[in-house]
C-alpha cells in the first residue's frame, strides 16, 4: 500500500486531502499539533501529533520512509528544507503555495495592495509563467516564493508539485470570506451594497478541488508548479446570489460604480481589476477536473458557518478573519450611506 504523510491534516485543506488520498487507496498519516481527526476519515487513517516548529519532528513521523509527503502549511524556505532534507526517504511531495506570489509587469502584487495605484493589473487569466515577487523574508508572498525556490533547487532528488491556491473556501476555514454574505443573511440584512458594480472577480479555490489536485499529483509524481483554483470565477454579485439561493433568501443590491465608500461596498472579493488564474496546465498535466463548482461547494460551507456563529460573536468565532477584515460588518456605515 502506498504511504502518505499529510502535514496540517486537520485544517480546511488537510481534511479533504486526507479523505481524497485515503479513498484513492493511500495509507495516510494525518499530522498536526493537536493530532485531530475528521469524522469523514476512515479508521485506516492514522493521526499523529507533530509540531513542525521542531525541525526534527517531521523526520520522526516519516521514519524509515514514505511514498508521499503533502505539506499544506509550508510558509518559508525553512519549511521547504524540512521536506527536502528527507529526499532520500520520500518518494515525492505536494506542497501548497499561494497565487499571492505573482506580480504584474509594473511590480505590483498582493504586497502593494495598500499603496496608491498598487492594485496589480494581471493578465486574464494568469498562467504559471507570470513573474513572481522576489524571494525574501519580508512578507507572506516573498516567503512563499523562497519556499518554492528551495523546493525547485532539490527537484533532482525529490519530485515536488507546488500548488498555488486561490481564495480557499470550505468548512473549517480560518478565513471564511463567505461569512460576508452568510452573516448578513442570518442577521436579516436584506439590503446590500457592492463596489465596482458587483463585477469584481477574485478566483476561489474550494478545499475539495485543491484536494483533488493533490490526489492527481500524488498519482503522477513530477516537478511542476500549478495554479490551484476552481473551474469557475463568479463575480462578487454572483457569489452573493449563490449564497442567497443556498439560504433561501431574497436580497436587494445597490451598486457603487467605483471603489468602496470607506467600508461600504467592500467585500473580501471587491477587487478593482480581475484576479483570475489559468487552470489549463493542471488540466493538461494532471487531467484536473474540478470536483465541485463554486455554487455546489456552498451548502456545506453555509451550514458550517451557521453552526460556528451560533451564540458567538463573529470575531470570537473567526479571529483571523476579524484581523484581516476588521470592518466586514459595519452595518451603521451602510445604513448611514443609504439614508445620506
Ligand atoms: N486561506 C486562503 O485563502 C489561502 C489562499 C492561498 C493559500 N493558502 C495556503 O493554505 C495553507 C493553509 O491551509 P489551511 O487553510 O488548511 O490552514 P488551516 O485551516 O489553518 O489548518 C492548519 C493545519 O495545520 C496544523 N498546524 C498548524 N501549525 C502547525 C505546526 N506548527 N505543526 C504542525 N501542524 C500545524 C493545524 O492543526 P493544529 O492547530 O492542531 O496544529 C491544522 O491542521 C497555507 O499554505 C496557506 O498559505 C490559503
Amino acid at each position: 500500500m502506498r504511504t502518505a504523510v499529510v502535514i496540517g491534516a486537520s485544517g480546511q485543506i488537510g481534511r479533504p486531502v486526507v479523505e481524497a488520498l485515503a479513498r484513492d487507496g493511500w495509507a495516510v498519516t494525518a499530522a498536526s499539533r493537536g493530532g485531530g481527526r475528521d469524522a469523514a476519515w476512515g479508521e485506516g487513517v492514522r493521526t499523529v501529533r507533530l509540531d513542525r516548529a521542531d525541525d526534527g519532528a517531521l523526520a520522526a513521523v516519516v521514519g524509515g520512509g514514505c511514498d508521499l509527503v503533502v505539506d499544506v502549511i509550508a510558509y518559508d524556505a525553512g519549511h521547504a528544507r524540512q521536506v527536502t532534507a528527507l529526499a532520500d526517504r520520500i518518494g515525492s511531495a505536494v506542497v501548497v503555495s499561494s497565487v499571492s506570489v505573482y506580480q504584474d509587469g509594473a511590480g505590483r502584487g498582493f504586497d502593494t495592495l495598500g499603496e496608491p495605484d498598487g492594485f496589480p493589473d494581471y493578465p486574464v487569466p494568469v498562467t504559471e509563467t507570470q513573474p513572481t515577487v522576489a524571494p525574501g523574508e519580508a512578507t507572506y508572498s516573498t516567503r512563499k516564493v523562497a519556499m518554492e525556490h528551495e523546493l525547485r533547487a532539490a527537484c533532482d532528488e525529490l519530485p515536488v508539485t507546488v500548488l498555488r491556491a486561490g481564495a480557499v473556501h470550505g468548512p473549517y476555514s480560518p478565513l471564511p470570506r463567505e461569512l460576508y454574505f452568510v452573516k448578513r443573511n442570518l442577521d436579516g440584512r436584506r439590503d446590500r451594497v457592492l463596489a465596482h458594480g458587483g463585477r469584481s472577480r477574485f478566483h476561489p479555490a474550494a478545499a475539495r478541488n485543491i484536494a483533488e489536485l493533490v490526489r492527481l499529483a500524488a498519482a503522477r509524481p513530477g516537478s511542476r508548479v500549478l495554479n490551484a483554483c476552481d473551474g469557475d470565477t463568479p463575480t462578487v454579485a454572483g457569489i452573493g446570489a449563490a449564497i442567497d439561493a443556498v439560504m433561501g433568501v431574497e436580497t436587494r443590491t445597490a451598486y457603487l460604480d467605483g471603489p468602496p465608500a470607506g467600508s461600504v461596498g467592500r467585500t473580501p472579493w471587491s477587487v478593482p481589476r480581475p484576479v483570475v488564474f489559468d487552470m489549463a496546465a493542471a488540466e493538461r498535466e494532471l487531467g484536473y477536473r474540478p470536483v465541485v463548482s463554486y455554487a455546489e461547494s456552498l451548502p456545506e460551507t453555509v451550514e458550517w458557518l451557521t453552526g460556528e456563529l451560533r451564540g458567538r460573536d463573529w470575531r470570537a468565532a473567526f479571529p483571523l478573519l476579524a484581523q484581516v477584515y476588521p470592518d466586514l460588518f459595519d452595518y451603521a456605515a451602510e445604513d448611514a450611506w443609504r439614508t445620506a
